[in-house]
């Protein structure tokens, strides 16, 4: 089934089990601006609980993923705001950017078509994984313009970017290919354009075949544990495990010990349990 939610500056499509999520101002190359933050939030907070959705795609529509924040009108037409107001603007912003996105309950793939710039390193690391085509055009290009990668932008860029890149790209600004982004790990890879949409869409339809109540506990327990001691996360993940099992409506490694065990019907280290069993 396929259906459409219209909003004004984003496109949701949800077309078996993937929910395609495009920024949609090609006009402003898909710039951030806080209308697209309210819309991105609810679309969000509406897929959460769509059922036929089961896996996020984020990307943008036409030449770009995103420029960044629109610099008319999230930053210069707030510019007279109060703090007050002015932090709410940002809230709006880095609530979907990253608060919603890093423990989203369903896996979330960010699809880098084109131009990914600034503020879009946010969403784009924030997503569970991500793919660019290899003519995708990266940059950190706040220095160009005289302000620090914000927004999270360096913190994100720290997650998963060494040392040495991140400071190099901060710093000059530099803009990079897909297929640096992939070298870097700033995405998981980098393909031809003309098939970024199929690769995309046979990595949603690899996870749509697993178990979602795992894979929502799964990665939220990776995103909980890389930044605690050893101590701590042997016991976070004991309590998330325990979770896991218990609120597994599939029962999924009951069966999957008896496939193994019993029926000797499958071999987990090389391909999943027979789900409608
Ligand atoms: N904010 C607001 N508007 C933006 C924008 C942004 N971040 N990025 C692009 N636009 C707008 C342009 O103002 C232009 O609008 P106009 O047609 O009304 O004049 C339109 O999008 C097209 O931009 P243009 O520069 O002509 O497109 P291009 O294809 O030649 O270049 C980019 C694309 C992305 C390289 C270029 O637009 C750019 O450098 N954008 C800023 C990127 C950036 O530094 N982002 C960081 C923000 S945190």
């Amino acid at each position: 089934m396929t259906h459409e939610t219209r909003f004004e500056t984003i496109r949701v499509t949800v077309d078996e089990g993937i929910a395609w999520v495009a920024l949609n101002r090609p006009d402003k190359r898909n710039a951030m601006s806080p209308t697209l933050n309210s819309e991105m939030k609810q679309a969000l907070d509406d897929l959460e609980i769509n059922d036929d959705a089961g896996v996020i795609v984020l990307t943008g529509e036409g030449e770009a993923f995103s420029a960044g924040m629109d610099l008319k009108e999230y930053f210069r037409e707030t510019e007279g705001e109060s703090a007050i107001v002015q932090a709410r603007f940002r809230r709006a912003a880095t609530d979907w950017m990253w608060r919603r996105l890093m423990h989203y309950p369903k896996p979330t793939i960010a699809m880098v078509n084109g131009w990914c710039f600034g503020g879009a390193f946010t969403p784009l690391v924030a997503c569970d994984l991500a793919i660019a085509a290899n003519e995708a055009t990266f940059g950190l290009s706040e220095i160009n313009w005289g302000i620090i990668p914000a927004g999270n932008v360096t913190r994100a860029v720290a997650q998963v970017m060494n040392h040495r890149d991140s400071l190099y790209y901060i710093m000059t600004g530099e803009p990079f290919d897909g297929r640096k982004a992939a070298e870097m790990g700033l995405v998981n890879r980098s393909v031809p354009l003309a098939d970024l949409r199929a690769a995309t869409e046979q990595l949603a339809r690899t996870l749509l075949g697993k178990n979602p109540t795992v894979l929502r506990q799964a990665k939220s327990a990776f995103k909980y544990v890389e930044s605690l001691d050893w101590d701590t996360a042997e016991a976070m993940l004991g309590q998330m495990a325990a979770a896991t099992a218990a609120q597994d409506p599939e029962r999924g490694r009951r069966k999957g010990m008896a496939q193994f065990l019993d029926e000797k019907s499958f071999r987990p280290g090389l391909e999943g349990y027979r789900r409608d069993a």
